[in-house]
């Protein structure tokens, strides 16, 4: 395989890189990143060697076409983004460049090069918030984004699947829950929750710290990619969770007593607006590929909190 992995200088792609270099030492792997805030280049140090490293933008028509061409690529796995929804509740501008028009543009060079596939990176949050008694969605439930990163990331998809049925191009998209793990750029809900309890500062959670996030560990999300990669078909929408939904006042309570901290460090603080309650996932169709989560949610959190605490 000759792979582009865009975003690999971030927490998921970063992953998915290291894991695919080492399983599949005989393929060629070109890395575009825009390293954005949420990057760290050193995360591909171990690889440094043995990958391409381009420093640039997945719109950029021209050089996505170029990487594609000069390095024979049949295969781009998209995992660039702007990803914080706080981020986008500000600002939602980059969120449309990156996630609708950077999107687009790979679906522009891919229709060019009719070989190539393109497996998209989704998340659950294009369905929207769900009561507690929502059964989990499933690749036909319906869209119903409710903050500009969910919104983004739901048109991305959409034109994803437009050109399959518009253009027949080669692509799949994968959704999955809250991944968690080491790599996890410092503002995120897991990072902030371990890095103020190892200084000691208060711990903000929202609202009354009630909603519910299912958690993945990063490297069985990459496991589950690599297995919609190898087995899955044209045109699907692979589902991805562990089935491991905790309320969010629930995990920060097990990160402190991993690092044995006072649960006194919980402040609530006000409320994300338009703070989606849950989201849940039927990964029916991935585990048929044959995949499973291998990291509990206990294993995971020791993993990520180790990670932090020496990072
Ligand atoms: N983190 C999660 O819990 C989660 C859950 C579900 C889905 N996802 C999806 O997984 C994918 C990866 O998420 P992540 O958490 O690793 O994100 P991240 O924010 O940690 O990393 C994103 C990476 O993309 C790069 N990037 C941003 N804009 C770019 C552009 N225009 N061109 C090239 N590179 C660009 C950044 O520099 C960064 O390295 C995203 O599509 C996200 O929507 C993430």
């Amino acid at each position: 395989m000759q792979i582009l992995v865009t975003g690999a200088a971030g927490f998921i792609g970063s992953h998915f890189a290291l894991r695919h270099s080492q399983n599949h030492p005989d393929d060629s792997i070109t890395v575009l990143d825009k390293l954005t805030y949420a990057a760290d280049k050193s995360f591909l140090d171990p690889i440094a060697d043995k990958i391409k490293f381009v420093e640039g933008d997945i719109a950029d028509q021209e050089l996505v076409k170029g990487i594609i061409e000069d390095n024979k690529i049949n295969t781009i796995v998209n995992f660039a983004a702007e990803t914080h929804v706080d981020n986008s509740i500000k600002e939602a501008a980059p969120f449309l460049q990156t996630n609708i028009i950077g999107t687009q543009n790979l679906v522009e060079v891919v229709k060019e090069h009719p070989e190539v596939l393109l497996l998209h990176i989704s998340t659950d949050e294009v369905y929207g918030g769900l009561e507690d008694s929502d059964p989990s969605c499933t690749p036909k439930s319906a869209l119903n984004p409710c903050n500009p990163y969910a919104a983004s990331k739901a048109a991305g998809d959409f034109f994803v699947l437009a050109a399959v049925h518009t253009h027949g191009i080669r692509a799949r998209i994968t959704r999955c829950t809250n991944n968690f793990g080491p790599h996890q750029a410092d503002e995120k809900f897991l990072p902030t929750i371990i890095r103020n309890a190892l200084a000691d500062k208060s711990i903000p959670v929202y609202g009354e710290g009630k909603q519910k996030r299912d958690w993945l560990y990063v490297t069985d999300h990459t496991d589950a990619v690599e297995k919609v990669l190898s087995d899955g078909k044209d045109g699907e929408i692979y589902l991805i969770s562990a089935d491991s939904e905790r309320e969010n006042i629930e995990t920060a309570k097990v990160v402190l007593d991993k690092l044995g901290k006072s649960h006194d460090l919980i402040e609530f603080v006000e409320d994300r607006p338009g703070h989606d309650w849950r989201y849940a996932l039927d990964s029916s169709n991935t585990k048929e590929l044959g995949w499973s989560p291998q990291v509990s949610f206990e294993e995971g959190i020791e993993r990520t909190v180790e990670w932090y605490r020496y990072k």
